[in-house]
């Protein structure tokens, strides 16, 4: 069911992992449905900061769907069907540079993409539409976590570039020195389609990139590990919660960017909802 009435349910959009649940204050849970299927879990949608959120559990609440299996369609286009303008993207990533070492908190302003097989537009039949990405994120939104963070006494980096990998297995050594050859500083598996998703239905897209290890061919030893990387995330998350406050407090009522006007002029071949 989708809640009734002609105010907005919620203006911006978290999608994070489950420890984000506890942020909202008075959630209500509201299962969508989309013509691409149903998000990962139940949105929740509660008050931050004055503001209206709402919260999708990237990988679902019990961590079912790995990286390449997320319903990254449904999960945008559910956001924006609740009138979410505004999504903030948290996520855990790898560093390939020792200048990033773990418990950094990075919003970069570029990505490449490495993955191979998702479903990564709404576009596919019906006409071709090609929307610009020259620039992934948001700027101003960008801005505003760099700003945030920053006030909050975490010294965030502003830029850099995120490889998104297929995995679900991490990168060899090879692969990650490749990587990192290319100015490449930041490595994950769910930054892409997520960002190109968002800018196809005119959403600003911030990502906010907690690096919980350094990739493996940035240093000697047994490689990057799932305990290691859940480990610092749990380590970090608190204060990564609090800054998402910060940020959802901060971002504009208005927005005043690119990203509301990049389908002017395209002819879609599917309504927005
Ligand atoms: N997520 C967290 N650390 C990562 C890494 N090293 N590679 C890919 N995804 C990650």
């Amino acid at each position: 069911t989708q809640p009734s009435g002609s105010e907005p349910a919620a203006e911006i959009g978290v999608i994070g992992g489950s420890g984000f649940y506890s942020f909202l204050d008075d959630i209500e849970e509201v299962r969508v449905e989309t013509p691409y299927g149903p998000p990962s879990d139940p949105v929740a949608i509660g008050e931050l900061a004055g503001r209206r959120v709402a919260f999708v559990p990237r990988h679902g609440r019990d961590h079912r769907f790995p990286p390449h299996k997320i319903p990254y369609r449904a999960n945008l286009w559910a956001l924006r069907s609740l009138g979410v303008r505004q999504v903030l993207a948290p996520s855990a990533v790898g560093s390939l540079t020792t200048d990033l070492g773990p418990g950094t908190l990075a919003v970069p302003d570029q990505l490449t993409d490495r993955t191979s097989g998702r479903e990564q537009t709404y576009y596919e039949a019906g006409g071709a539409v090609h929307v610009s990405f020259s620039d992934p994120y948001c700027p101003v939104g960008r801005r505003t976590a760099v700003s945030a963070a920053r006030a909050s006494g975490w010294d965030a980096v502003d830029g850099g570039t995120l490889v998104v990998i297929e995995g679900p297995r991490f990168s060899t050594r090879a692969e990650s020195q490749w990587f990192a050859s290319q100015g490449w500083t930041l490595i994950g598996m769910t930054g892409h389609p997520e960002a190109v998703l968002a800018r196809e239905l005119a959403l600003c897209y911030t990502p906010l990139c907690l690096v919980t290890d350094l990739d493996a061919g940035i240093e000697e030893g047994e490689g990057v590990t799932m305990d290691e990387v859940l480990r610092v995330f749990g380590e970090n998350v608190g204060r990564l919660r609090a800054v998402v406050a910060d940020i959802v407090e901060a971002l504009p009522a208005e927005r005043d960017c690119p990203c509301p006007n990049v389908l002017d002029g395209i002819k879609l071949p599917l309504e927005l909802p």
